[in-house]
Order: structure tokens, then C-alpha cells, then sequence
């Protein structure tokens, strides 16, 4: 079965082609560059320039597949959560598609998405395990028990672990989004330069808090002299990230413990950071387990991850009514 899906739900315009939920046979992103200079998404910017990219953008995914419509047997596309009018225009184009054709149609939660995108990358993972899903607007611990089956273990009580990064890289003059310049920047730091702290909300539950961080960081910036800033900023971004990781690394190894699984699956644009990556993979090692991580380009915001979870509900004969609306908070389940 051959899925074309839709992902517009923030600033990235994608399109994909997936073959039987595993082969990615494209996978088109434009990541908008309109928001740039206003430092943060602006909803309705965003919005207009998926409207301006959508076709092309769809037409570029069937030609690198090497394909046309009438060789796609299903649509997927994202329907929540995410900006409401973002949301829209690959929600409304992709039923239009289906209409059109009079094939299937599927309507696909955005955090499912992410968790497909570790079945895409490895076909064997399996259907146990815990899935830690860091991305720029959720920071959640999930139990998989299957396709379709998911616990959510614990989430952030503030601040998403990805919107700490961008606001850090704001603070540091990185610019919008941070993640991956922090990640970058780091590599040239030292840390251990400061100590920042490491939030614990509630250490028996599996909750993360990251504005404590955000604050820390910026309270300490404030003592800085324009050439202390270009002297370490390196060395902060390095501290900063040290702590956003070592968050993620200690709650993720509890949940493993509470769940008694033996696999960790990261997802969402933060699974994209080297640190991240490293740390966790060493310590699953540690406790024997294993750590599965999409490629970069599958962490962050693409339809591929969205193809590959439609694929799942469109093998199943489910279908989605072209009546469904774009849900901005829609929850996981
Ligand atoms: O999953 P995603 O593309 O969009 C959302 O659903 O939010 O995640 C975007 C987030 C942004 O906050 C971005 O700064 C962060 O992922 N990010 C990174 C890295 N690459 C992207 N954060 C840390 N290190 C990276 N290498
Ligand atoms: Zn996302």
C-alpha cells in the first residue's frame, strides 16, 4: 500500500511517499524561513506559506518517488495538535485528494506520528517499548504496547524540552530555532562551566520541568559583559544542554526501571541532538538495554513519520470521515 502524507502542523510544509508503512520512497520538507527574523512562529505566516507550498511541495515528493496520484492507494495527513490553521491546509488538501480519487483517507495525531518514525528507521523494533518524545512544543514518556496502544508515563509540568533549547538560543543570539545550533555551538564547550539545575518537580513521578532552566540560564547571562558573552557562550550553551540532558536521561531510565523494558525509543525534533543521543545510549547500555533513534530528518517535523502511522490505521480498514477538524490540542490516544 502506497500512503502519501501531509504534515503542516507547525512551520515545516511536507509531503511524502511511503510504501507499505517501512520504505520511504520520499520525504520533501521545506522548513519556513518567513518566521526567522520575528524570533518564533507566527501562526498565520505560517499558515499562508503552507497554503503558497503545499502543491509544489506534493508535486516534488511523487516526482523524487518517481510516481504519480493514481499510484497512491491512501491519504494521510495531520489533524492535531498543532496550530489550528496550519493544521488545515494539509488536513483540507489531503481530503480534498481523497475525495477526489475515492481512496482512503486517515487523519493522523502528530505524537503518533512520532513514534512511527522509530518503526520507519527500524522495521524490527518490535511493539514493547518506551518511547521519550522531545520535541519544540511536548516533552512526554510513553509505554508502547503495540500500535495504537499508548500509556502516557509522564510529561512536562511547564516548559516543552525543545522550547527551552529555542529560548536558551535566543538568549545566546542563536536565533529561532535553537536546538540544532546549541547542539553545534556545545560541541566547542566546556560542560562543566556552570552547574545549572537539574528540576525535579516530583522524583517519584516521571514528570520534567524545563522554565526553571530557561530562568537560570538568563539569570546568569545577566552578569555578563558583552565580551564574557563571546567568550563563553560556547561554554554556556554546553552547561545549558548538559542539564536539559541529563533531565531527559535520568527520568528516561526510570521509566525503563517502573516499566521493566529493555527498549528506549527517542523521537521529535530534540532526539536530533548529539548529546542527547550519546548520553542516553550510553547509559541503556549500562543497564542493558537498547536506545533506537530515527535518522535526523526523521526526528524533526516530516510526513514520512505521518505516511508511515497512516499506513498502520489504513491497513486496518480504518478510515478517517472527510467531516474531521483540525484538533490544536489533541491529546496522544
Ligand atoms: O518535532 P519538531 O520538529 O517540532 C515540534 O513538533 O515541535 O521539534 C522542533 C524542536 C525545536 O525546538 C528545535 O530547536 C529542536 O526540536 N531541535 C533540537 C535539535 N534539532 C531540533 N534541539 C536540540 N538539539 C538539536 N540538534
Ligand atoms: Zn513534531
Amino acid at each position: 500500500m502506497i500512503v502519501l502524507g501531509l504534515e503542516t502542523s507547525c512551520d515545516e510544509t511536507s509531503a511524502a511517499v511511503v510504501a507499505d508503512g517501512r520504505t520511504v520512497l520520499s520525504n520533501i520538507i521545506h522548513s519556513q524561513s518567513v518566521h526567522h527574523r520575528f524570533g518564533g512562529v507566527v501562526p498565520e505566516l505560517a499558515s499562508r506559506e503552507h497554503i503558497r507550498r503545499i502543491i509544489p511541495i506534493m508535486d516534488e515528493a511523487l516526482a523524487a518517488a518517481g510516481l504519480t496520484l493514481d499510484d497512491i492507494d491512501g491519504y494521510a495527513a495531520t489533524f492535531g495538535p498543532g496550530l489550528v490553521g496550519a493544521l488545515l491546509v494539509g488536513l483540507s488538501f489531503a481530503k480534498a485528494l481523497a475525495y477526489g480519487s475515492d481512496k482512503p483517507f486517515y487523519a493522523v495525531n502528530h505524537l503518533e506520528g512520532h513514534i512511527a518514525a522509530n518503526r520507519l528507521a527500524h522495521p524490527d523494533l518490535g511493539e514493547s517499548f518506551v518511547t521519550l518524545l522531545v520535541s519544540g512544543g511536548h516533552t512526554m514518556l510513553i509505554d508502547v504496547n503495540g500500535f495504537g496502544d499508548y500509556r502516557v508515563l509522564g510529561k512536562t509540568v511547564d516548559d516543552a524540552a525543545g522550547e527551552a533549547f529555542d529560548k536558551v538560543a535566543k538568549l545566546l543570539g542563536l536565533g529561532y530555532p535553537g536546538g540544532a545550533a546549541i547542539d553545534r555551538l556545545a560541541q566547542d564547550g566546556n560542560p562543566s562551566y556552570v552547574r545549572f539545575p537539574r528540576a525535579i518537580p516530583d522524583p517519584k513521578r516521571l514528570v520534567f520541568s524545563y522554565s526553571g532552566l530557561k530562568t537560570a540560564v538568563g539569570l546568569h547571562l545577566k552578569g555578563y559583559s558583552a565580551d564574557e558573552m563571546a567568550v563563553h557562550r560556547a561554554d554556556i550553551a554546553a552547561s545549558f544542554q548538559e542539564a536539559a540532558v541529563d533531565m531527559l536521561c535520568d527520568k528516561s531510565l526510570r521509566a525503563l526501571e517502573v516499566t521493566g523494558k529493555k527498549i528506549l525509543a527517542l523521537s521529535g525534533g530534540v532526539a536530533a541532538n548529539s548529546r542527547l543521543r550519546f548520553k542516553l545510549d550510553e547509559a541503556c547500555r549500562r543497564i542493558g538495554a537498547r536506545l533506537i533513534v530515527p535518522p535526523p530528518e526523521l526526528c524533526t517535523d516530516n510526513a514520512a513519520m505521518i505516511a508511515a502511522a497512516g499506513y498502520y490505521h489504513l491497513v486496518r480498514g480504518e478510515q478517517s470521515p472527510f467531516t474531521v477538524n483540525a484538533v490544536p490540542y489533541q491529546k496522544l490516544g
